[in-house]
């Protein structure tokens, strides 16, 4: 007698699942099962339609159109969605004196300058205020890292990345640099600005049906990795920022926010490199936990990025 087949809607979750039960990698066969077993409440606790479902495979469509070496469409649906905040704090769960991670978004972009302490990531931002960003690489104890590398990038004062921005060619807003024996950094830039994230596709779209705003709090974006250690990517943000308790991306955490003093004379660093005040100030020591196993200490944002295949455009 041939098996029936009055398959229920309870019937076919049960069926995916045993179908996928074999799986070998141990790790696969736990995600695997558990997406399905949460794709299929999902579908049944909405009651979607096929209507909705057409359109839901209309905007994957979509955004995987748009990406590419200069826009990832999909990070940005994980950040805006909370689930990229979510894996960022189940990775770090105990607070251990190591520098807090966030959101590692959508503009970073492989190939930035080595530039020496005190090289102008904004050397092409004329309308920004000049802003010197400096601090120390630590260890756990306190003790500074020699030769870290520091992997910088920022929105320009226009509120665009480079790579948004259609009147540059080059790489813009951008900078490696390194800590000296004594962990020290020095950054010079433009004072961060907020700025909206890309709204032009369906990200947008969905912001703006559900009432949300795209607005970002000016911040800063460094990876820092040395030898050894445990890279952290992470922001600095700016303690004034209007949307620091709205972050459109949910990627806030009180131990990064940073204060920018403004000086109306120039001395010190600011003087040895020919700043013209007005400018700002801001200070910030990263603190790095040890490597957990060899080969933790890759910088993991230009892992993570050779993995999407940005590197190709
Ligand atoms: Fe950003």
């Amino acid at each position: 007698m041939p098996m029936q087949r009055n398959t229920t809607e309870d019937d076919i979750t049960a069926e995916a699942l045993q179908r996928f039960a074999g799986t070998q990698d141990p790790r696969l066969r736990q995600i695997i099962l558990g997406l399905i077993r949460h794709l299929h409440d999902f579908v049944k606790e909405v009651e979607l339609t096929e209507a909705e479902w057409f359109q839901a495979i209309g905007i994957l469509t979509e955004a995987g159109r748009m990406c590419s070496d200069k826009r990832q469409e999909f990070i940005l649906f994980s950040d805006t969605l909370g689930v990229s905040m979510v894996v960022d704090l189940l990775s770090h769960r105990k607070p251990d004196g190591a520098t807090e991670s966030t959101v590692f978004g959508p503009f970073h972009r492989l190939g930035a300058p080595e530039l020496p302490a005190g090289g102008n990531i904004a050397h092409l931002d004329k309308k920004g205020t000049p802003t010197l960003v400096s601090g120390r690489v630590l260890d756990l104890d306190g003790k500074p890292i020699a030769g870290a590398l520091l992997d910088v990038w920022q929105a320009q004062s226009s509120g665009l990345y480079d790579s948004q921005d259609e009147s540059l060619s080059e790489l813009h807003m951008r900078g490696k640099f390194r800590t000296d024996a004594e962990g020290r950094y020095l950054v010079r830039t433009v004072r961060p600005v907020h700025y909206p994230i890309p709204s032009d596709g369906p990200i947008g779209r969905m912001l703006r049906a559900t009432g949300r705003h795209p607005w970002r709090p000016a911040h800063i974006h460094f990876v820092v990795s040395a030898e050894g250690y445990e890279p952290v990517t992470t922001h600095i943000f700016d303690r004034t920022d209007e949307y620091l308790e709205s972050d459109a991306v949910f990627a806030v955490k009180d131990s990064l926010i940073c204060d920018f003093a403004c000086h109306e004379k120039a001395d010190g660093d600011a003087a040895r490199l020919g700043i013209a005040p007005p400018y700002y100030t801001t200070q910030f020591d990263f603190r790095l936990k040890p490597a957990a196993e060899q080969g933790a200490t890759v910088l993991d944002a230009q892992r993570r990025l050779a993995a999407l295949g940005a590197a190709e455009g």
